[in-house]
Order: structure tokens, then C-alpha cells, then sequence
């Protein structure tokens, strides 16, 4: 890792493949994750088709080396999007392949859409901002390779998602992780995310960021 050229700029659809495999690798307990790999890819294809301005990667010396996608909305609509999404993609995959729906997986993904569209929204006064009127947006997925990682890098990408994300007209962003994932939770924080919300149920841990010119 030479350090010194890395870059962060647009994703591009030829970074897509990249992407897809350093998702895998970061993400392998992610229900979405068992799906396979060209779910994920497609998943990334609807991330820099829908919101590409809030789609980046880092890079160094041509490598990809980490990104980070968003999407506009809350948490509730972006799981409705991506469920708009992938509804088709999974009807298709289990008229074609039916043994599919009796994976676990495959089940443990359809629960936690439509309990993610239950119970996920935070209301304007937790995260103290107006009821309406303020444009909203969500970093979804932040990572980084293993031998790129607690170098600053995840800070890095955070930054820039969130100049890029002011520069589309968001003004709160929400994130949110799993209450074990320490590097997140701590990565968060040391961008200035404010802790909202702990969800012991589903483990979850919900943060927001309201943006201004500061950035
Ligand atoms: C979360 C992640 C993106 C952080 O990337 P990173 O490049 O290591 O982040 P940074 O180097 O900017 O570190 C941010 C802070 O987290 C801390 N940190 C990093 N790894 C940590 C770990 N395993 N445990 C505890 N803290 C950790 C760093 O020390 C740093 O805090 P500090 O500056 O006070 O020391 C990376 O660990 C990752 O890709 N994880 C897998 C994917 C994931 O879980 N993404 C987040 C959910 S969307």
C-alpha cells in the first residue's frame, strides 16, 4: 500500500466487479452477501445507477481499495427501494432455480426487509431536526480492505461521502451498524456522527449527521 497516492473519486461502472468483491469480503455475514456475487454485483449496478453521486471509491495507484454508497431518503425508503429492486431479481431467481427459497439465507433476507420496514425509523425529534422540509439521505455501506484498514481511510471515505452528499442538497445524514462492529461504531464517532438510537432486538446501532458548509 504506498499511502501517499491514494485517491477518492466517483465510482465508475467499470468499477463495479471491484466493488462487488471487496463487499463480499467485508460483508460475508451479510444475508445479502449469501445471495452470491452477482446479486451483490447487481446491488452495486442499482447503487451507481440510482445514486451515483453518492458512490465513491478509493484508490490506490489504479487499485480499489475501499468505497463508500448512499442513498437519498431514510432507512425505510431505501429498503423500499432496494426491495422494489430486488423483488424481480428474486422472483426471477426462484422460478429459475426454486430450490433457492428454501435457503436460509434466502428467508432470513425477506425477514429482515419487511421487519426493516417496520421498525427502522427514527422520528425527526430523535435526531432533533425539523419534521419536514429537510432533505434526508443514508450512507449505506462504508469499507475497506483488511490491509488498508485503521489507517485513516474509513475516516477518509466518511469525509468525502458526506461533502459529496451536502453537494447534492442532503442535510441529515443516518447510518447505522451492528452494536458489535467496534470499527464502525468508533469510526462514526470520530467523523462527528451523533449515536441516536441502540436497537438491542435487532442489535443495531443508529446514527445520524446533520451537514453544513463546515465540511
Ligand atoms: C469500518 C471500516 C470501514 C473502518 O475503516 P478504517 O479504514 O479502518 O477506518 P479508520 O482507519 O478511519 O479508523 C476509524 C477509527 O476506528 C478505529 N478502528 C479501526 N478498526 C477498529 C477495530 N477493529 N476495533 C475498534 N476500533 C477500530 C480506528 O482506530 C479509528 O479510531 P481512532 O482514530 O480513534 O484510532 C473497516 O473496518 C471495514 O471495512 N469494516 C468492514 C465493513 C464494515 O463493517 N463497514 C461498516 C458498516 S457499513
Amino acid at each position: 500500500m504506498s499511502g501517499a497516492q491514494i485517491t477518492i473519486k466517483p465510482l465508475t461502472a467499470q468499477d463495479i466487479p471491484q466493488v462487488a468483491e471487496i463487499f463480499c469480503q467485508q460483508f460475508p455475514s451479510l444475508s445479502w452477501t449469501s445471495l452470491g456475487s452477482n446479486f451483490i454485483r447487481k446491488f452495486v449496478e442499482w447503487h451507481f445507477k440510482f445514486h451515483p453521486e453518492l458512490a465513491l471509491v478509493a484508490q490506490d495507484d489504479g487499485r480499489l481499495i475501499g468505497f463508500v454508497v448512499g442513498a437519498t431518503g431514510g432507512h425505510r425508503e431505501y429498503y423500499r427501494q432496494v426491495l422494489h429492486y430486488a423483488f424481480p431479481e428474486f422472483l426471477a431467481g426462484s422460478l429459475l432455480h426454486p430450490w433457492r427459497v428454501f435457503r436460509p439465507s434466502f428467508l432470513t433476507l425477506w425477514l429482515e426487509f419487511f421487519r426493516s420496514l417496520r421498525s427502522t425509523r427514527i422520528s425527526p425529534k430523535e435526531i432533533g431536526m425539523a419534521k419536514t422540509g429537510e432533505k434526508k439521505g443514508i450512507l449505506c455501506f462504508v469499507a475497506v480492505i483488511e490491509p488498508a484498514q485503521a489507517q485513516g481511510l474509513g475516516a477518509r471515505l466518511n469525509q468525502a461521502f458526506e461533502k459529496a452528499a451536502f453537494k447534492s442538497g442532503i442535510e441529515v445524514l443516518s447510518a447505522y451498524t451492528d452494536i458489535s462492529n467496534l470499527a464502525a461504531r468508533r469510526l462514526n464517532e470520530k467523523c462527528g456522527w451523533k449515536q441516536v438510537r441502540v436497537d438491542p432486538h435487532r442489535k443495531m446501532v443508529y446514527f445520524s449527521k446533520r451537514l453544513d458548509d463546515n465540511l
